[in-house]
């Protein structure tokens, strides 16, 4: 069984013999979430995966969140139930691109999104999540030019907070958050006036939703663009009887729990990340008990990615 309190059990027991600690982000599957000792978005994890004091962390989740993990405790042993679970975004730039880049923009200060592989984070200077963007950017000098990468939807969300025009924004994008477009998101807020929406800044229907709120469609204060783990903070707060939903689907299982009584509804059900599902009951159960996959971060990389993953833990609530 992989749920209820024998499921509970297993894991836990395997997690105690070697001293292990288990961590899901919210797009796990639901029987991963419940089992897990802590739930999070990219930012908790990464916070609690630096402060832990189990031997081993078993990351639920994809293959960058493991190397941060990793970066962060390199004296740990840090396991990803299945280290084919990548990430379309984190693939949309190489360290080789990054490096043609800068040396378009001499002086440019490089802001990474978490979702980057580790050789990426060693050419970088600070990295952030989508929950501290707009604090990591405004921590860097307004005169200073900034290289903003890779997500060119949540590079667009901070120009706009911060108002900064020196920023240039890679091209790269997350294929589930930028199939959730503005058309789905338009017809689901005229079809449920009430509701609010709660609008990841990956998606590629973040413009519509400020569009939605600026032509009076849906009131502004209606409108929130937020991190996953800011999402369950607005759902913890929220007086709405129906929320929409904007980011993937493995979202809703946190959100309903926090808040029972509201209605949560998928912008667009089909966005199930695939790399996030391949972390299965099963995988999990292997890699306690035969300490599969372990993650590896060359450790001249790592101590080249350390201080930009470490700013970036440092900055924001
Ligand atoms: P957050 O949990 O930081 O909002 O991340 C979203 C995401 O796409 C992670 O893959
Ligand atoms: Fe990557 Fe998108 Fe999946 Fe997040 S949801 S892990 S950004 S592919």
């Amino acid at each position: 069984p992989t749920t209820g309190a024998d499921w509970a059990e297993q894991v836990h027991a395997l997690a105690r013999r070697r001293n292990a600690v288990v961590l899901a982000h919210n797009y796990q599957l639901p029987e991963i979430q419940d089992v897990a000792h802590h739930v999070g978005d990219s930012l908790a994890l990464s916070r609690i995966a630096a402060a832990a004091d189990a031997d081993t962390i078993v990351f639920c989740g994809v293959h960058f969140m493991a190397e941060t993990a990793k970066i962060l405790a390199p004296e740990k042993t840090v396991l990803i139930p299945d280290a084919a679970a990548g990430c379309s975004l984190a693939d949309s730039i190489t360290a080789d691109e990054l490096r043609a880049w800068k040396a378009e923009h001499p002086g440019a200060v490089v802001v990474s999104y978490v979702n980057t592989t580790a050789a990426v984070k060693a050419e970088t200077d600070v990295c952030c999540t989508s929950s501290n963007a707009v604090e990591v950017v405004e921590s860097i000098p307004a005169d200073k030019e900034i290289l903003f990468l890779p997500d060119q939807f949540l590079g667009a969300h901070v120009r706009r907070v911060t108002g900064r025009d020196n920023i240039h924004v890679w091209a790269g994008e997350c294929h589930v958050h930028a199939g959730i477009n503005g058309a789905e998101l338009t017809a689901k807020a005229e079809a449920d006036p009430d509701a609010e929406l709660f609008v990841h800044p990956e998606c590629g229907c973040a413009t519509s939703a400020l569009y939605l709120a600026t032509a009076g469609a849906v009131p502004a204060e209606r409108v929130k663009i937020l991190s996953t783990g800011g999402m369950l903070d607005a759902a913890r707060e929220t007086g709405a009887k129906s929320v929409l939903v904007a980011t993937e689907v493995g979202m809703l299982h946190q959100l309903r729990r926090a808040a029972p009584e509201v209605d949560f509804r998928a912008v667009n059900e089909r966005a199930s990340c695939p790399y996030m599902k391949m972390i299965t009951p099963e995988k999990l159960v292997r890699s306690l008990r035969e300490g599969t996959d372990e993650v590896h971060v060359d450790p001249e990389l790592a101590a080249r990615g350390r201080e930009a993953v470490q700013r970036m833990i440092a900055i924001g609530r």
